[in-house]
């Protein structure tokens, strides 16, 4: 249910028998890990009660334009209830509804919502079966279409009229598929694989010992979700990091050496359509790993570096349908090296964040990021959340892909 975690879905429910099955809709969005709003026609009111709506979606449910609240009355607005959705769905959806929702009539909060609302309407209707066959039902439901409305259609089987035929609402099961399925079929990044590195290496001296850096893994790790949210199958390849990360469409590979995630990376490169490297990879390693804990003595110790292979670089130079993004992470002549890193490891975008900016780099849960391109166009973003800077740097990715 990926494509619903975090989702505002406002259930509108009009007065249908299938009503009482709608508590079961708000389980199933809830557990998919919706935000769930319910407004209600005042007649829906004797199918299905208020509270029991309330209580299953743990907010205030809707149904008139006027709310109390202590005695005060309180207007219920109809434009702020469709602007809060990501989505509405108004289930069940009877012949009158569609009708009036065809027609422009609002003389209900549901209605009123509806016709304010900028986000998808999905609608399941309900009716028995001559009604549902009726040519103005018919002409209903496609001029609603017509509209940008998406239909779930009814299936047949047993009305509570006694008849038997089509006009049931869609199971609350099937319309939660539905709509996931409808949902990802619209994701920019769906169908797409995106590798990401994340995190440190730790470059082993002896059994206890290791050199590393303070990457904490931050940004990697919401780019990853980020990917995720926009459909993409994720590999997420980290060096130690404290970062957790729970989402079914990434798979998390551990590793900790520059070594390790050269051949991490190498494995998953050839399938990915897009590659990020947003790991701090060590650059040098010790020439030799003591096998045991190195003792202490009175004399200095040296310790032989070797640099590790660049993995970037190593990458940037098999690419063939790949979209590479690196980072550089300066000090001084910011941008220069930012370009060269780019020209020199063949990639399409390179994110420069500069330690001289306050609240950006290591162990920060902010950025402050310049994206440059190939074409050496630059875009700067102001300090941001690391979230919302992963949310910038896929906006740039996906503008690009469509370029
Ligand atoms: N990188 C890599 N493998 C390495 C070192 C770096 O893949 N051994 C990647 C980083 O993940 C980053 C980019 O290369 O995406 C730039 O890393 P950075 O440390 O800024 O640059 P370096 O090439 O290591 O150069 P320098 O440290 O001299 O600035």
């Amino acid at each position: 249910m990926a494509a619903l975690s975090g989702k505002k879905v406002l259930l509108g429910i009009t007065a249908g028998i299938a009503a009482y099955k709608t508590t079961f809709l708000v389980r199933l969005f809830i557990k998919a890990g919706a935000e769930v709003k319910v407004v209600m026609t005042p007649a829906a009111k004797d199918f299905v009660t208020p509270l029991t709506l309330s209580a299953l979606s743990n907010n205030p449910v809707f149904y008139s334009f006027v709310g109390k609240e202590e005695n005060e009355e309180l207007w219920n607005s109809h434009v702020e209830l469709g602007l809060w959705a990501d989505f509405m769905l108004i289930a069940p959806a009877t012949a009158n509804t569609l009708s009036k929702m065809a027609d422009g009539i609002c003389d209900n909060l549901l209605l009123a919502t509806y016709l304010s609302a900028k986000c998808p309407v999905y609608f399941a209707p309900t009716m028995d079966l001559d009604m549902y066959q009726h040519p103005s039902t018919k002409e209903n439901i496609e001029k609603l279409q017509s509209f940008g409305n998406i239909c779930i259609p009814a299936t047949s089987g047993f009305l509570a009229s006694g008849l038997e035929g089509e006009g049931r609402m869609a199971e609350p099961e099937d319309i939660v598929q539905f709509i996931e399925a409808d949902l990802l079929s619209k994701l920019p990044l769906k169908n797409k694989k995106v590798l990401i590195t994340a995190g440190p290496t730790y470059e082993a001296i002896d059994p206890v010992r290791f050199i590393g850096n303070h990457s904490s893994g931050k940004m990697g790790f919401e780019l990853a979700n980020r990917a995720a949210q926009l459909g993409a199958q994720v590999i997420l390849i980290s060096g130690p990091s404290n970062e957790k990360i729970s989402h079914s469409f990434i798979k998390r590979i551990d590793v900790i050496s520059a070594d390790e995630m050269y051949h991490a990376t190498h494995k998953s490169f050839e399938d990915a359509d897009i590659v990020i490297m947003a790991a701090a990879v060590a650059d040098y390693k010790p020439v030799e790993v003591s096998n045991q804990k190195i003792k202490k003595s009175a004399a200095n110790l040296t310790i032989n570096l070797v640099p590790t292979q660049d993995i970037l670089a190593s990458l940037g130079s098999k690419k063939t349908k790949q979209f590479i993004v690196g980072f550089a992470l300066e000090t001084n002549n910011e941008v220069e090296n930012a370009e060269k890193k780019l020209v020199a490891k063949n990639l399409d975008l390179i994110v420069l964040n500069s330690l001289n900016d306050e609240g950006a780099g290591f162990q920060k849960s902010t950025n402050k990021i310049t994206i440059i391109d190939k074409f050496k166009k630059k875009s700067e973003f102001s300090l941001k959340s690391k979230a919302a800077v992963a949310q910038d740097i896929f906006d740039v990715i996906i503008s690009k892909l469509h370029e």
